[in-house]
């Protein structure tokens, strides 16, 4: 596990965007797993600068996102299909049948989610996978008590959950779908390499305790601390509450 502390969110923005690009110019049919949530959105703000002014190019690969609201329309403007349509797929040359987002109007949900975690093998296994965290310690949407090795299901969204999303929704409550359906903690710790973000003093004790905390299901991020390649870019707000002194830079990024 790799932690580094940059200056600001423009920083860590464009520390995992370069990260992301690396793989995709190494490998052209790269599979990106991928995060809604604000924290991502100056990441995927680069990924496209990098495809309009260097030719980054998206047309080979893959893309999983994590979760999804469940009862929203795609076309909602608060449903994760709408959001990655609107900050990352619209503006890059990716092949549209090559997203994928879990499906939160599926008949039979867990024949969805199934199908979900079929998928991503068939492609070859998520290469990297972009994460946020919520202000509980949540990565995707496996709120506390997730089972560290739980795959694709549907999740009840606590309250602390909802409430912190409900500036999305005109800060009501009431309009804050109250199930998500989610790429589980074994399924994101399968992916080769994850990337987690996280910036802002809201952010602060989640990121204490998945760092610094013991790994347990208390706290998702925490089972990150046993994945063979992990990656947590902090700014300096979010990291205030670690004890331990974190290098500026990840170790491919070495200056000798
Ligand atoms: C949401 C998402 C997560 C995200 C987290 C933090 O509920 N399901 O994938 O990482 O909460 O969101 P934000 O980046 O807006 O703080």
């Amino acid at each position: 596990m790799e932690v580094v502390v940059k200056e600001n969110y423009d920083e860590i923005s464009k520390l995992a965007a370069q990260m992301i690009a690396d793989l995709i110019r190494k490998k052209k049919n790269a599979v990106l797993g991928l995060a809604t949530g604000s924290t991502p959105l100056g990441t995927y703000k680069e990924l496209v600068r990098m495809h309009k002014e260097e030719g980054l190019d998206f047309s080979g690969i893959i893309t999983f996102n994590l979760d999804e609201y469940v009862g929203l329309p795609p076309l909602h403007p608060e449903s994760y299909r709408y959001f990655m349509n609107t900050n990352l797929f619209d503006q890059i040359n990716v092949k549209k049948e090559n997203t994928n987002v879990p499906d939160g109007n599926a008949e039979d949900q867990d024949l969805s989610c199934q199908e979900y975690e079929d998928k991503i093998k068939k492609m070859g296994g998520l290469d990297i996978q972009l994460l946020g965290i919520g202000g509980n310690g949540h990565i995707a949407f496996n709120e506390p008590g997730s089972s560290l090795s739980s795959r694709t299901r549907t999740k009840t969204l606590t309250e602390k959950t909802r409430q912190d999303n409900a500036r999305f929704f005109n800060n009501d409550i009431t309009l804050v779908p109250k199930y998500a359906v989610t790429m589980g903690i074994g399924t994101i710790m399968d992916a080769g390499e994850i990337i987690l973000l996280a910036n802002g003093t809201n952010k602060a004790d989640a990121v204490a305790q998945a760092v610094e905390g013991p790994v347990s299901s208390h706290c998702p991020a925490s089972a990150l601390q046993s994945h063979k390649m992990v990656t947590m870019i902090f700014d300096k707000e979010a990291a205030s509450k670690l004890k331990d002194h974190y290098p500026t830079d990840p170790v491919r990024n070495k200056k000798v």
